[in-house]
């Protein structure tokens, strides 16, 4: 094994082509044998579903050089399973969970020397998707469809590490109360691509989304959840039927509530209630745990009480359990990590 040979710190969050991808295709009626391949393009019809219609599903998670040298994915049953929710609410043809499994621990030992080392703060990430093959024209499913599971080597989602984030409240929704919000399908990220330039243009690293039912409780973020913590230790999240169940969300609930003694509430949260909060962050597999210093909606800015220059200390603790387990440094609870 030779690990190739990149400046791990620096990386960023973009898109490096790497050894081998797993693919598997679905005809008639059911999905065929997977095989690791070399090559990183896709030749498709002109009218295949996924070019017309957005017939995609994805998901994401990563692998880690851990502690002792081994490398491990975390919680990637979940990932599994979401992806065959995903499926089904976009007519796709759910892959099997078993066999997302298999995919992940081939794509990950094929591509090992991209595996970033332990202590550089990076890692692999990894990225499923099934996608729409054959041409449709009329607004119908697609016949055909491709499983592919690609890896690439990651950084910090934003820039500056652990500093502080701002987000600044959308003007846009990004999914309907009985819409697509809770899949993980690329039109909901289509969407939020002018709104999310517009964020960037403004100063800020993100949206903040609002529920477009009434515009007065907050949703998510493009690509994360949110925490909250108030300051009499209670961890405070969105409850909603449109925001994506993050798995890295879960995964600090339970770490919350059984290693930090917080007490954890999912409810809806009005925008109006935000200034009552000491800490905030933005979670997912990208984000991880990303402290958020200020969030702004027109005149209104919110500065939590730990400001813009440090991470608080709750926040930080939850990071550093979430990431010291990802990493093998304190024991995860049972089922947490896949040894590749
Ligand atoms: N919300 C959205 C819209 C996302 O894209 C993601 C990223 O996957 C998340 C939340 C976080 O989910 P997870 O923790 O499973 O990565
Ligand atoms: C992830 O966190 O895995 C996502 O899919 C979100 C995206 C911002 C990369």
């Amino acid at each position: 094994m030779t690990k190739k040979n990149l400046d791990w710190e620096n990386i960023g969050f973009q898109y490096h082509e790497t050894d081998k991808r797993y693919i598997a295709n679905y005809e008639d009626g059911s999905w065929g044998e997977g095989q690791l391949i070399s090559d990183p393009n896709i030749v498709i019809n002109e009218s295949a579903g996924v070019l017309q219609y957005c017939q995609q599903v994805f998901e994401g998670l990563k692998a880690y050089t851990a502690k002792d040298g081994s490398i491990v994915t975390f919680r990637p049953d979940l990932n599994a399973e979401r992806m065959v929710q995903s499926a089904e609410g976009l007519r796709i043809p759910p892959f099997p969970e078993e066999r997302f499994l298999e995919a992940v621990d081939q794509v990950v030992e094929a591509n090992q020397d991209w595996v970033p080392p332990y202590g550089t703060g990076a890692s692999l990430y990894l990225r499923p998707y099934i996608f729409a093959l054959t041409p449709v024209i009329g607004i119908n499913p697609a016949e055909e469809y491709q499983f592919r599971l690609y890896s690439t080597p990651v950084g910090p989602y934003f820039k500056g590490g652990a500093k502080p984030i701002t987000l600044t409240v959308s003007e846009y929704d990004r999914a309907a109360p009985r819409g697509t919000g809770h899949l993980k399908a690329g039109l909901n990220y289509a969407m939020s691509l002018n709104t999310t330039v517009k964020a960037h243009e403004d100063g800020f690293d993100e949206n903040l989304f609002l529920d477009a039912a009434t515009r007065s409780y907050i949703e998510e973020s493009g690509g994360a959840n949110i925490i909250l913590i108030t300051d009499d230790k209670k961890l405070v999240t969105p409850k909603s039927n449109s925001i994506l169940p993050s798995i890295t969300k879960r995964s600090i609930i339970y770490l919350a509530e059984n290693y930090l003694d917080l007490e954890v509430i999912e409810r809806r949260i009005e925008f109006d209630e935000l200034e009552n909060f000491t800490e905030a962050g933005l979670c997912g597999t990208a984000a991880v745990i990303s402290p958020i210093g200020k969030i702004v909606n027109g005149e209104q800015e919110i500065e939590f009480s730990n400001g813009m220059n440090k991470v608080g200390p709750v926040i930080k603790e939850l990071y550093e359990t979430l990431t010291q387990m990802q990493l093998g440094v304190i024991e995860a609870p049972e089922g947490w990590i896949r040894k590749i």
